[in-house]
């Protein structure tokens, strides 16, 4: 039974120079929101953290306006509808979504939109493999890195939300895959748990010389997480008509001033490659076939998850700052649920 009178939120306080700090947050009490007509009351279980968000509070990036000084952090969340004046939403329904850093949510399902969850997707998958990550892993890997079978494909970031399961969908192509991440217990997760065929411990190896060693005939699909001298090694290293997804780049989030291009980047021109960046909400309108085709494999067990939870709304601010330390395996999620 909820006995809740306020709603926590976390409102953004100020644009981070560098690295985000929790200072940048302030954690406010709001009077708890009621349904008006055509509208639901969300009680959100979980929220999740991304390395997009450092743009949108930096007012750094042009393809989504940023968050305001002031305005609750924008992110998305599961939840569970407990009150209702809207048939399509009845209460007991499991949503995701756009709910921002806050523990109740009221919307009519559009103005800040969320979507019912389909039967037998947990919450947390809701944000995981079904979440935005899921889906930019889904359209990265199968509409831009197209790998087919035999092909070598590299992802970085690959221990990550995204790369995991970027990773898994190249393999389940008939791709040889290799993931690159930091640390040995991310790299024996990919090949133990996710049956990547290889993994490069960035942080303790040479991964040019990793790369060159793993993949002698080259990459044919590279997905690009980090950019930064990992993205220079993949390009040294690429086969003709090679596909790079630029998908992240978090190696370069918290840099200041200028950030060096790629050197490497004219190997695309004697491999005869490609190089294309894509955002994942152009693709909105197919979000419901990558849903439905990414729970099918989830069901079959053919798609592995894996979620690191923070404990308690507090600790958003550092959940989403330990995405810069690489502080998670799979999906970062906050359980804000009492
Ligand atoms: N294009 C789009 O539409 C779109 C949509 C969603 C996400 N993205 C991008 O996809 C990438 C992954 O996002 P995610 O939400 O799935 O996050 P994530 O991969 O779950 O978490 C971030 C990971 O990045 C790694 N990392 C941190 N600093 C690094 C550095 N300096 N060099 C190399 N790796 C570093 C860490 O793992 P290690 O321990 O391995 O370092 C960390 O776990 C991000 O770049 C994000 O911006 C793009």
């Amino acid at each position: 039974m909820n006995t809740d009178t306020t709603n926590q939120q976390f409102l953004l306080a100020a644009r981070p120079q560098g690295e985000i700090k929790p200072s940048d947050f302030t954690l406010m009490d709001a009077p708890m929101p009621e349904p008006g007509p055509g509208e639901f009351l969300v009680e959100v279980h979980y929220l999740a953290v991304e390395p997009a968000m450092k743009g949108w509070i930096e007012a750094r990036v042009d393809y989504i306006a940023p968050v305001e000084i002031g305005e609750v952090m924008r992110g998305q969340g599961a939840g569970v509808v407990i009150a209702s004046n809207n048939a399509q939403f009845p209460v007991g329904t499991a949503v995701t979504g756009h709910v921002g850093w806050q523990r109740y949510m009221v919307t009519d399902g559009k103005s800040m939109p969320v979507r019912a969850l389909p039967q037998g997707v947990s919450l947390s998958n809701g944000l995981n493999v079904l979440g935005i990550t899921g889906l930019t892993a889904y359209f990265g890997m199968l509409e831009i890195g197209k790998p087919g079978k035999g092909d070598t494909v590299l992802v970085s970031g690959a221990a990550g939300a995204t790369g995991s399961v970027a990773g898994q969908l190249a393999r389940l192509q008939g791709a040889r895959v290799i993931g690159i991440a930091g640390g040995p217990e991310k790299c024996a997760w990919l090949v133990s748990e996710l049956g990547f065929d290889g993994a490069i411990d960035y942080k303790h190896e040479d991964s040019a010389a990793r790369i060159a060693q793993l993949c002698p005939d080259g990459l044919d699909v590279y997905f690009d997480n980090v950019g930064g001298d990992i993205l220079d090694a993949a390009l040294a290293n690429l086969a003709d008509r090679a596909r790079v997804v630029l998908c992240g780049g978090i190696s370069r989030y918290n840099q200041t001033g200028p950030i060096p291009g790629p050197a490497n980047y004219f190997n695309l021109v004697y491999r005869r490659a490609r190089m294309e960046g894509f955002i994942v909400i152009d693709y909105a309108a197919r979000f419901g076939e990558a849903s439905q085709a990414l729970s099918q494999l989830l069901a079959s067990g053919q798609l592995r998850s894996k979620e690191t939870i923070a404990e308690g709304f507090e600790a958003l601010p550092h959940a989403l700052i330990g995405l810069f330390r690489g502080s998670n395996i799979g999906k970062q999620l906050v359980a804000v649920r009492h």
